[in-house]
């Protein structure tokens, strides 16, 4: 079964007195469980396709339906709810509270929910201690390694339990070995059944997913596409 679907997605950005077409005519149908990377150079398109995955933003054009809700001419609000029910984000600057200890950090998206205070903590430990932080859980921000910040930031994604997680750049802040942890993590969780959308600049990183998508100049291709371009 899929989880979302784009159809001819357009973006429009007005820069200067013209609009620019960002993202043209983008198609992309994402089943349950899958794990894909999206690569493409600098400018390319990336953040502002995930920004419309992740309801942060609207396309101008096209129709993106999300589990099996046609997100046409929803309010803010409605935007919102299916943010907080549906998405888990991860962002290559962690954007951690730096008042909040780990723990905190972690249940802040169970607090907005209306979550208890009990219930609360119990699930960010638990959170936490999926990433392999169960002996961080008091730390702050500060005191915690980039590689740490972006486990709490991951235990933060997931504490919701969402069914797509949308990570952009989440390796690019990181050394190579603390980029692997999170790679690992993100494996752990596509085995369990996650649907993970993950844009990343670095090769490496891309074929820790099932399925890789290259998007040039706005247009959205598979791998093999994007080979045959190459060639040509
Ligand atoms: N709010 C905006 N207004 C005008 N143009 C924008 C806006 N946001 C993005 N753009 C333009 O859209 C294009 C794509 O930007 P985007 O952030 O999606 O690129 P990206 O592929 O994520 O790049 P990077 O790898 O550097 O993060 C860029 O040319 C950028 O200048
Ligand atoms: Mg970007």
């Amino acid at each position: 079964m899929s989880i979302l679907t784009l159809k001819d997605i357009c973006k429009d950005y007005i820069q200067g007195k013209e609009p620019v077409r960002v993202l043209k005519n983008i198609n992309l149908t994402v089943e349950e469980g899958e794990y894909l990377a999206i690569m493409g150079p600098s400018g390319s398109g990336k953040t502002t396709l995930m920004n419309i995955i992740g309801c942060l933003d609207v396309a101008t054009s096209g129709s993106y339906v999300l589990a099996d809700q046609d997100l046409k001419d929803l309010s803010d609000d409605a935007l919102a709810e299916i943010r907080n029910k549906y998405l888990g984000f991860v962002f290559q600057g962690f954007h951690l509270l730096p008042k909040m200890d780990a723990m905190d950090n972690v249940a802040l998206p169970l607090l907005y929910a209306g979550v208890g205070l009990k219930e609360r903590r119990a699930r960010a430990e638990e959170a936490l201690k999926a990433v392999g932080l169960e002996e961080r859980i008091h730390f702050m921000p500060d005191q915690l390694s980039g590689g740490q910040c972006q486990r709490v930031a991951i235990a933060r994604a997931m504490v919701g339990k969402p069914k797509l997680l949308l990570a952009d750049e989440p390796t690019g802040a990181l050394d190579t070995k603390a980029g692997s942890q999170i790679m690992d993590i993100f494996r752990a969780l596509s085995r369990e059944g996650m649907t993970i959308i993950m844009i990343t600049h670095d090769p490496a990183i891309a074929a820790c997913a099932d399925k890789t998508y290259h998007i040039l100049d706005g247009e959205l291709r598979t791998e093999m596409e994007a080979a045959t371009d190459e060639e040509t």
